[in-house]
């Protein structure tokens, strides 16, 4: 562990969504990295099966502590929140209402930092957002897709709760660093991919219709493979003088939406898909949307003009902020990734 860290081995991390697809991850990096203080939350009903056996590995998962609750309990973030200097916060909502996202994305984030700041040793809150926030319904195709460019200002009109979870649980996070001096970063990675997640990006296409859509094209994927993601939020974590920054988490050497198809149907089944270009799916998408206003929600706007703009529209992405300022680096290139993504098909895992 380097020495220009903003914590030592010894100082007590929590980590939100332990169990989860990124949050073992992060666990995993932590002990690998030599802390010896970790402490994974968990709600009482997850199945831990994926983190214990990570812990098993590392002579320091004996030393980590699980913690069950749920971070819409007060009482329960202050258990995890005691004695933490840095907080890696990956919980989320994922549910398709927006009360639901709000309160698993935002009122948990509040409690969270509440507590942080009330019972804990505040030397980092790493909030981990997402790309969903972003919105390029004015952006050109084609054009690069950083850290400044604009948020979405109407996740209700996008109907896309999870977004609108996100903005939210940003917004909170951006005033208790102005307000409560809460020292934070937060980090949006792009479509998360690995072993352990089976389901195609959205940004791909969908097979809604009963055969697949693909509505991706050309477009770049802003890929990130979960170890490289996970390392860059421990790294969030560690890094002296980032505090209120924020840093898109996407992999170099990013890849096609149709090399990621193609590479798909080879390795996994081969199947009929068919490929519609990004003005006629814009044009589709508008005229649903059309005709759910006039069929006042009769008809739920599931594609809309945002919707198409910000999953299929075709953005390039930089992850030149990551390099400079975390100095992260990919663990693994983006065919040793592919490879592991699709091997992960060989096995019967479900
Ligand atoms: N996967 C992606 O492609 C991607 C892309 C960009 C950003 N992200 C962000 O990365 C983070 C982790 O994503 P993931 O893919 O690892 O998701 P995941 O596997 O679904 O993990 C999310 C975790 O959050 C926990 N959780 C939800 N509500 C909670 C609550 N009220 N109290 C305590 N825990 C709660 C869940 O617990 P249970 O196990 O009990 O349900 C789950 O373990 C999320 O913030 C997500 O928005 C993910």
């Amino acid at each position: 562990m380097s020495p220009n860290n903003i914590i030592s081995s010894a100082d007590r991390i929590l980590v939100t969504g332990s169990n989860g697809f990124i949050g073992a991850k992060v666990v995993e990096i932590l002990l690998e990295y030599g802390f010896s203080n970790v402490r994974c939350f968990v709600r009482p009903s997850s199945k831990l099966d994926r983190l214990k056996q990570m812990l098993a590995k590392y002579p320091a998962g004996k030393t980590a502590e699980i913690v069950a609750g749920d971070l819409l309990s007060r009482e329960d973030c202050q258990k995890a929140a005691d004695g933490v200097s840095v907080i890696y916060h990956l919980a989320a909502g994922m549910e398709k209402s927006f009360a639901g996202a709000f309160m698993n994305s935002a009122l948990t984030t509040r409690n969270l930092m509440d507590a942080f700041l009330e019972h804990g040793r505040p030397a980092r809150f790493v909030n981990v957002s997402s790309f969903t926030v972003y919105s390029n319904l004015k952006m050109e195709r084609g054009a690069l897709l950083d850290e400044t460019c604009a948020l979405e200002d109407n996740a209700q009109e996008r109907f896309d709760a999870y977004c609108f979870g996100k903005l939210k649980q940003e917004e909170l996070v951006r005033q208790y660093g102005e307000k409560r001096k809460l020292p934070y970063v937060i980090l949006r990675p792009g479509a998360v991919f690995g072993p352990g997640k089976k389901a195609l990006s959205g940004r791909v296409g969908i097979d809604t219709f009963g055969f697949f859509i693909h509505l991706g094209g050309e477009n770049q994927l802003p890929l990130t493979f979960v170890d490289n993601c996970a390392d860059a939020i421990v790294l969030a974590g560690l890094k002296p003088g980032v505090d209120g920054e924020i840093f898109n988490v996407v992999d170099d050497d990013l890849i096609s939406s149709g090399e990621f198809l193609s590479a798909y149907k080879r390795k996994v089944k081969p199947f009929f898909s068919v490929r519609v270009p990004f003005f006629v799916a814009n044009a589709m998408c508008s005229l649903w949307e059309q005709y759910s206003k006039r069929s006042q929600g009769q008809l739920p706007p599931v594609f809309n003009r945002r919707r198409a703009a910000a999953e299929w529209k075709g953005n390039r992405f930089s992850n030149q902020k990551l390099h400079e300022r975390l100095g992260w680096k990919p663990r693994v290139n983006m065919e040793q990734a592919m490879n592991a993504f699709l091997a992960q098909y060989e096995s019967r895992t479900p």
